[in-house]
C-alpha cells in the first residue's frame, strides 16, 4: 500500500465522522498555512487476534519501525509509537491496547465475544485500520456496560478501527508560533478544549506540548435505539529540540493519559 494514498484514505473516513477537524483545518489553511500532520493515533485491545503487533504489520511494510513504549497503569494501557525510517515527513504511529487480562471477567467476556465476531481473512488486510467496526450493530446496553468500567473499551466498541486523532503539527504553522496561540485562536473560533490536566500537557522540559479539541459527537446506530456518542478529536503538537538540536520525536505518557480523556462522554457535559 502506498503511503500517501493510506494516509489520504484514513483523512476521508476521520474527517467524514469528525467534522470539526475539517473545519479547523480549513480555518488554519485560511490563515495562510499548510497543515502537516505530526501523528495519527490507534487503540485497540491486547487480544493476539488484534493486539498492536497486527495494526503495527501494515506500518512495518511501508517503512516504519518501533520506537518508543509507554504504560498507562490507571487506564490499563500499553503502548508503542512508530516513525518512518526514510520519510521524515511521515507521521509518527501510535498504537495502544487495553491489557484485557486487567479487566473484570465480564468484560473479558463480553469484548471476547465482540472479536469472534470478526474473522480471519479481515483481520489479516493490510487496510484493517481503514475498516472502522468490523464486528456487529453494537447493543446500547453493552455500551453502558462497557463504559462503567472502562471509556477507552466503550469507545472501541462503537468506533471500531479507526484514526482516533490526526496532528497538527505546530511547528510548521507559519502564522502561529506557540502552540498557547493556536489554542487561543481555536476557542476565538468557538471550539471546546479538552482542560483534563491543564489545557496543554508536557512543557518545553519534556520537549513536547500537546493541546486537543473534545471529540465530536456523532449520531451511532445501536441495536436499541440512535444515540449520540463521542467520535475522533483533533489534536496540537509543538516539538522542542533536544540535547543534539534534533527535534524530540516520543511522546510523554503522563500527556497522553490527559489527551485519551478527549472522547469521555463525561466531558461534554460541561
Ligand atoms: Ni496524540
Amino acid at each position: 500500500m502506498n503511503l500517501t494514498y493510506f494516509f489520504e484514505e484514513l483523512w476521508k473516513q476521520y474527517s467524514a465522522k469528525t467534522p470539526s477537524a475539517e473545519k479547523v483545518k480549513s480555518l488554519l489553511e485560511a490563515e495562510g498555512n499548510k497543515v502537516f500532520n505530526d501523528h495519527i493515533a490507534i487503540r485497540t485491545f491486547n487480544d493476539p487476534r488484534v493486539g498492536i503487533d497486527v495494526l503495527a504489520r501494515p506500518f512495518i511494510e511501508m517503512g516504519y519501525e518501533a520506537k518508543g513504549e509507554y504504560h498507562f497503569k490507571a487506564k490499563k494501557l500499553y503502548a508503542k509509537h512508530f516513525e518512518h525510517t526514510t520519510d521524515t515527513d511521515a507521521p509518527k504511529i501510535f498504537i495502544s491496547e487495553l491489557l484485557l487480562e486487567e479487566l473484570s471477567n465480564e468484560l473479558q467476556e463480553i469484548i471476547g465475544s465482540i472479536l469472534d465476531q470478526t474473522d480471519a481473512d479481515t483481520l489479516s488486510q493490510n487496510d484493517l485500520l481503514l475498516q472502522g467496526r468490523i464486528w456487529n450493530t453494537p447493543s446500547y446496553t453493552t455500551y453502558k456496560r462497557l463504559l462503567k468500567e472502562s471509556e477507552y473499551a466503550a469507545w472501541l466498541y462503537v468506533n471500531g478501527f479507526c484514526s482516533n486523532h490526526f496532528t497538527v503539527d505546530v511547528n510548521k504553522l507559519k502564522t502561529f508560533s506557540t502552540l498557547n496561540e493556536v489554542n487561543t485562536f481555536l476557542k476565538e473560533q468557538g471550539f471546546a478544549m479538552n482542560t483534563s490536566g491543564g489545557e496543554i500537557k508536557g512543557s518545553p522540559e519534556q520537549l513536547l506540548e500537546q493541546s486537543s479539541i473534545l471529540a465530536d459527537v456523532v449520531k451511532v446506530e445501536f441495536m436499541e435505539s440512535t444515540e449520540e456518542i463521542t467520535s475522533c478529536y483533533y489534536e496540537f503538537s509543538y516539538r522542542y529540540l533536544n540535547d543534539n538540536q534534533r527535534i524530540f520525536t516520543g511522546f510523554i505518557a503522563g500527556s497522553a493519559d490527559k489527551i485519551f480523556e478527549s472522547t469521555d462522554m463525561k466531558l461534554q457535559q460541561n
